[in-house]
C-alpha cells in the first residue's frame, strides 16, 4: 500500500503541485477575491520569516492588516520584517519570538498574546518542516516532526481560540499542511513507537494528516470560527530543500515560488469567498480537493477522529507548566 499510496501521490504532484500545475490552476482565479482592505484587522502568521509564510506575510501587510510574525530566530525575523516594512509601508507588523516544538513556552505565549491583545481576526499555522532524521524535542521530549508541525501548531491554535472567537469579524484559523499526508490514514498512536525504523517523510506526512483532521476537529467544536487546510504545491523554500534532499535537485524546474505556493493561503486568510465553503475543507489552488487518494485506504472512523481530538487536547494540556509550583 505505501508503494500505491507514493506512486499515486507523485502522479498527483506531477499534474497539479509543480509550477506549470499553478499556471493552469491560476487561469481561473479571479483576483477580485482577494481585491480587499484589511486595515485595522489584525492577522497572526507563524514561519513569517521565510518561503511561504513570508509570502503571505507581505501580501497582508500590503492589504494594510496588522500582522504578528511568530519566528523562533530573531535575526531572521528581523530581517524579514525590515524587509516587509520597507515595501509594503505598513508599519503595523511585530515580531513574536517562539519555537513552536517548545510547547509549553507556545502555550504561555498565546496566553500573554490573549491577556495583551484585544483582538486576533485570522491565525495561520504555516511553520513547519520535514525533520529526516529520528530526534527528541528539548523540553517535552516529543519525536520532532509531531512537536514542530502538531503539538506546537495545536498548542498555539487551541490558546488562541478564546481570543479569535472575540473577533466580530469572521475569524479564520488557516492551517498549511501538505499533500504528504496523503500517504498516511490517522494514527494516533504513531509517535510511540516510531524511533525503530524511523522514516521522516512518513512522520512528516502523519503530522499533516493529524493537522488536517484537528482542523475538521475544531471546525466542528467551534462553529464561529471558520478553519480550512491546504497543500501549497511543490515549493522551493528552505525547508522543502532540507526535506526533499535529491528530488528537489533533480525537479527545481518545476517547482513553484513562494508566492505561487502563498497564493491559496492569502486567498483563505484574506477573501470573503473562502469563506462561503464549508469549514473543515481542504484546498488547493483556490479549490476544494479530497483529503484522501483513490483507493489509498486512509479514510479514519469518526470514533478515530474523536479518540484523536480528546488525545491532543489532553497532550497539549499536559505541556502547561504550573509556574507556581515550578521550583
Ligand atoms: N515547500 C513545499 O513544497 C511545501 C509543500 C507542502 C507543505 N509545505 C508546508 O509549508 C509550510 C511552510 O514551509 P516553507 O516550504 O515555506 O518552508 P520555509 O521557507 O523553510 O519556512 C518554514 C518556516 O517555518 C519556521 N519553523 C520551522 N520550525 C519551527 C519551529 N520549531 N518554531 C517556529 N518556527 C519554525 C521556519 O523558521 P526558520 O527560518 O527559523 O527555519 C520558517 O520560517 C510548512 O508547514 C511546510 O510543511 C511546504
Amino acid at each position: 500500500m505505501d508503494a500505491y499510496r507514493k506512486f499515486a501521490l507523485f502522479l498527483k504532484g506531477l499534474i497539479y503541485e509543480t509550477k506549470n500545475g499553478f499556471a493552469i490552476a491560476s487561469r481561473s482565479f479571479d483576483n477580485n477575491d482577494v481585491d480587499v482592505d484589511v486595515t485595522g484587522q489584525v492577522f497572526m502568521i507563524s514561519g513569517a520569516n521565510s518561503g511561504i509564510g513570508y509570502s503571505t506575510a507581505r501580501s497582508i501587510a500590503l492589504k494594510g492588516g496588522e500582522v504578528h510574525m511568530i519566528c523562533r530566530n530573531p535575526e531572521r525575523a528581523q530581517k524579514a520584517k525590515d524587509s516587509i516594512v520597507n515595501e509594503t509601508k505598513n508599519s503595523k507588523i511585530h515580531i513574536h519570538i517562539v519555537d513552536l516544538s517548545r510547547v509549553n513556552d507556545v502555550l504561555k505565549f498565546a496566553d500573554d498574546f490573549t491577556k495583551n491583545h484585544t483582538r486576533l481576526d485570522v491565525l495561520i499555522n504555516n511553520a513547519g518542516e520535514m525533520i529526516q532524521e529520528f530526534r527528541l524535542s528539548e523540553v517535552e521530549n516529543f519525536e520532532m516532526n509531531f512537536a514542530t508541525n502538531v503539538v506546537g501548531p495545536a498548542a498555539l491554535t487551541f490558546g488562541l481560540i478564546p481570543l479569535l472567537k472575540a473577533s466580530n469579524n469572521n475569524p479564520r484559523v488557516v492551517i498549511v499542511t501538505s499533500a504528504g499526508m496523503l500517504l498516511q490514514k490517522l494514527n494516533k498512536n504513531y509517535f510511540d513507537k516510531v524511533e525503530k525504523d524511523f522514516d521522516g517523510l512518513l512522520a512528516y506526512a502523519q503530522c499533516k494528516r493529524q493537522m488536517t483532521v484537528l482542523g475538521d476537529c475544531w471546525a466542528a467544536e467551534h462553529p464561529e470560527i471558520h478553519f480550512s487546510s491546504m497543500h501549497p504545491g511543490w515549493v522551493d523554500t528552505p525547508a522543502a530543500r532540507r526535506g526533499l534532499g535529491d528530488f528537489i535537485v533533480k525537479m527545481e524546474d518545476k517547482f513553484r515560488n513562494s508566492d505561487e505556493g502563498a497564493d491559496t493561503v492569502t486567498w483563505l486568510a484574506l477573501s470573503p469567498v473562502a469563506l462561503t465553503y464549508p469549514s473543515g475543507s481542504y484546498f488547493q489552488d483556490r479549490c476544494v480537493v479530497t483529503k484522501h487518494l483513490f483507493l489509498a485506504n486512509t479514510k479514519e472512523t469518526k470514533q478515530e477522529r474523536t479518540d484523536f481530538y480528546q488525545f491532543m487536547t489532553q497532550t497539549v494540556a499536559s505541556c502547561k507548566i504550573d509556574e507556581t509550583t515550578k521550583v
